[in-house]
């Protein structure tokens, strides 16, 4: 999987122009005063359950090995919550049965999506303090994650609580924004054949879903210095990079994740030159391997960019640059968590 992605993500470093047919993701409110079983429907109604089951064809055909199939279906059947927090146990049950598939194919469907994606994410100070971060996410099957991509608000006593970015029947974030708090991006770090024997024992041992911590952070974190250490010390199914920026000057960090605990934290450090940080999907201290190189690049249009013009126009500028943006690039988010008013996704046509 690791190499048809690298032969998906082959492209040519001059300024792209695709991006002006793109298009902003369908945005609705979900709300958290609504019981989890219920709470979809009225973003489920919005689409065609055939495209859905569709999507989980593709996954089950492709990416989730059998024998994960043989263990997962029946221990959501019985045992969800012995599993899963809420509210996810309860939105799962909600959604397969609105959606008419089993819950077993909804929890299999979240934990694809934990598997397998390549990601670019920045964070950046301007020379006036205003902290900006943009993400991509890159997956396989973008045409039709391209359709079933959305925003939303999360909305608990009639205010938004929290924003998110994430694809029909995906109960977790991996891009948000906590209003006047943080925002938040995941990418990849691992991948490879121990992927899953290493997931699904992690999830036995009630380890959290990368994403899932990310949304109870968003949910939960009181400022960006509780979600960085409530991002950084939850045991997780998987390795993954966790991208966070804040309202302040300096609120920028890169947190290398392992499984039990952080392998790495990498601050914004800007009275030293460090503006911005970029993280693809490799270990920032390690260079990223010739063959999937989307750092240099976006490095290089930063630094062209400069801090003095860097801003959310600019960054997305950044983040259309091939082969930062690619083939399987299904959406581009730019946010900043002092203006959450200006927190935009847009579904890449390239
Ligand atoms: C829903 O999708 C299916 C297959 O993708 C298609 O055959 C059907 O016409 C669609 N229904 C609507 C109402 O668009
Ligand atoms: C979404 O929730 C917000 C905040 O409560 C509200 O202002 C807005 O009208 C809602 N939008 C829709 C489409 O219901
Ligand atoms: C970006 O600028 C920094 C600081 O001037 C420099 O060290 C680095 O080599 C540049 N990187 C690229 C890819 O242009
Ligand atoms: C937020 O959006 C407003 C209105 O478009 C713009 O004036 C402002 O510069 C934006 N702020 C940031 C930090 O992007």
């Amino acid at each position: 999987m690791a190499l048809l992605c690298l032969l998906l993500i082959l492209g040519s470093f001059s300024l792209s122009s695709s991006y002006t047919q793109d298009v902003p993701a369908p945005r609705y409110n979900v709300s958290l005063d609504d019981p989890p079983e219920q709470r979809w429907e009225p973003v489920l109604k919005h689409y065609n359950y055939s495209l859905l089951r569709e999507i989980l064809d593709h996954f089950f055909n492709s990416v989730v090995p059998k024998w994960v199939h043989a263990i997962i279906r029946p221990l959501a059947e019985v045992e969800l919550e012995l599993y899963m927090n809420e509210p996810y146990a309860g939105e799962i049950r909600g959604m397969a049965k609105t959606i008419g598939v089993s819950v077993g194919d909804v929890v299999l469907l979240n934990l694809c999506y934990e598997a397998t994606a390549f990601c670019t994410s920045i964070i950046a100070e301007d020379t006036n303090g205003n902290i900006y971060h943009g993400r991509n996410l890159d997956y396989f099957f973008p045409d039709l994650l391209r359709k079933i991509t959305m925003d939303l608000n999360f909305i608990r006593n009639g205010q938004i609580a929290y924003t998110g970015t994430t694809f029909l029947g995906y109960v977790g974030l991996w891009t948000g924004q906590s209003p006047y708090k943080f925002t938040l991006s995941g990418d990849a770090r691992e991948r490879g054949g121990g992927w899953w024997k290493n997931a699904i024992s992690a999830f036995l041992k009630r380890y959290s879903m990368v994403s899932w911590l990310m949304r109870d952070a968003l949910s939960d974190a009181t400022d960006f210095e509780a979600a960085a250490l409530q991002l950084s010390k939850t045991p997780i199914i998987a390795e993954v990079y966790y991208i966070m920026a804040g309202t302040q000057p300096n609120e920028g960090v890169v947190i290398t994740r392992n499984r039990a605990g952080p392998a790495d934290i990498w601050p914004l450090d800007s009275l030293r030159g460090e503006w911005f940080h970029v993280e693809t999907n490799y270990d920032h201290w390690l260079a990223p391997p010739p063959s999937d190189d989307r750092r240099t690049p976006a490095i290089k249009a930063m630094n062209e960019t400069g801090q003095a013009n860097i801003n959310a126009d600019t960054l997305y500028k950044v983040l259309s640059v091939k082969p930062v943006l690619n083939s399987i690039t299904v959406y581009t988010t730019v946010m900043s968590a002092a203006f959450p008013q200006n927190y935009t996704t847009w579904i890449r046509e390239v």
